[in-house]
């Protein structure tokens, strides 16, 4: 078969891991033929013909088969994503703070038949948690889901906790190797994995929260001291999201530093690494661990969703209400 055509809109960590790895697997059956930027003058390593700056040209080129949208800015990622949607284009985002916010309307889209809309690399970089929920649970119920779904705060409290590294050192290192956000205070005070579990509580029980109904707690306040006293006892501070349908229909899902002991697997997740537990009464528990940040691997899960694709695969969302409506405050358990 021709490979497919690809247009890149964005060349930021997740863009350059991309090309990267396309560019070691020519035989993947994708190439990327049109890269769009926005700032024109930064240093690339590409020769500066291969980028333009015009993403609405890419949205008109009929030649290319899939959009890849890697931007940074959400609001121009959105108008974008649903503009290409609207025109029945193929898309793969990893967008998480985007999706998190408008991800009822991009569902509405996809039902209407306007377009495919991939997004695993926006949760837990490499982990196919997306594709797991939406696929393999599509029908038996998850009783819960718990899981460490932000690489840079779990690698801050992973350092100060061995070296007695100290937070503005350790934020710095995460900062430097490409898991960080822009803005890295959206992954130290927790915003980035609320994002995530958004997106998780969308497919795993069919709920669209908006972000602010699910609380979060960041790891600002903690010291080495805090980790040293948690080691003192057995324990670990991760930054725990965790998702649960109660017996009542309310879904509860909220991201706050806990303390983890080792009869958990989330224990022995640590530095950048992301891991999700499963649990539903016939499948037992599952655990799903990989690295959730870097350019490498959401890179990867980039071309997983392309190559996904490919073969024909839509998410399904089938435990979601159609047309897909925000979760009232009632319908949500609120800790605030
Ligand atoms: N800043 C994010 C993290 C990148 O640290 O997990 C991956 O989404």
């Amino acid at each position: 078969a021709r490979p497919w055509r690809v247009g890149l809109i964005g060349f930021g960590c997740v863009g350059q891991g991309l090309y990267e790895l396309l560019d070691q697997q020519p035989d993947a059956g994708f190439y990327i033929a049109r890269i769009v930027v926005k700032t024109p003058d930064k240093v690339r390593p590409l020769p500066a013909e291969r980028f333009e700056f015009d993403a609405e040209a890419l949205l008109n080129d009929e030649t290319l088969d899939v959009l890849v949208e890697v931007i940074d800015d959400a609001d121009a990622a959105f108008r974008l994503v649903a503009e290409a949607l609207r025109r029945g284009r193929r898309v793969v985002t990893a967008n998480k703070a985007m999706l998190a916010r408008h991800l009822p309307e991009l569902v509405q889209l996809q039902r209407e038949g306007q377009g495919t809309l991939l997004y695993e690399a926006a949760v837990c970089g490499s982990i196919p948690i997306i594709r797991t929920l939406d696929a393999y649970f599509s029908a038996e119920p998850l009783s819960r889901l718990t899981g460490i779904l932000n690489g840079s705060s779990n690698y801050v409290l992973t350092r100060m906790g061995e070296e007695g590294s100290e937070y503005s050192s350790a934020l710095a290192e995460a900062q430097e190797r490409g898991f960080a956000e822009t803005d890295p205070s959206l992954d130290m005070g927790a915003f980035d994995p609320r994002s995530k579990a958004v997106l998780l509580a969308a497919h795993a029980y069919g709920a669209f929260l908006q972000p602010e109904q699910v609380l979060n707690l960041g790891i600002e306040g903690i010291s080495a001291v805090d980790i040293a006293f948690a080691a003192s006892q057995g324990q670990k501070i991760k930054v725990v999201a965790g998702l649960q349908r109660l017996p009542d229909g309310r879904v509860t899902v909220l991201v706050t530093p806990q303390l983890v002991g080792p009869e958990s697997p989330l224990y022995a997740v640590d530095h950048e690494f992301n891991g999700v537990v499963l649990e539903a009464d016939f499948a037992g528990e599952q655990f799903l661990r990989g690295r959730g940040a870097g350019g490498h691997p959401t890179g990867s899960a980039v071309l997983a969703d392309l190559a996904a694709l490919r073969q024909g695969f839509t998410y399904q969302y089938s435990k979601a209400a159609n047309p897909p409506t925000y979760a009232s405050d009632l319908e949500v358990e609120i800790y605030l």
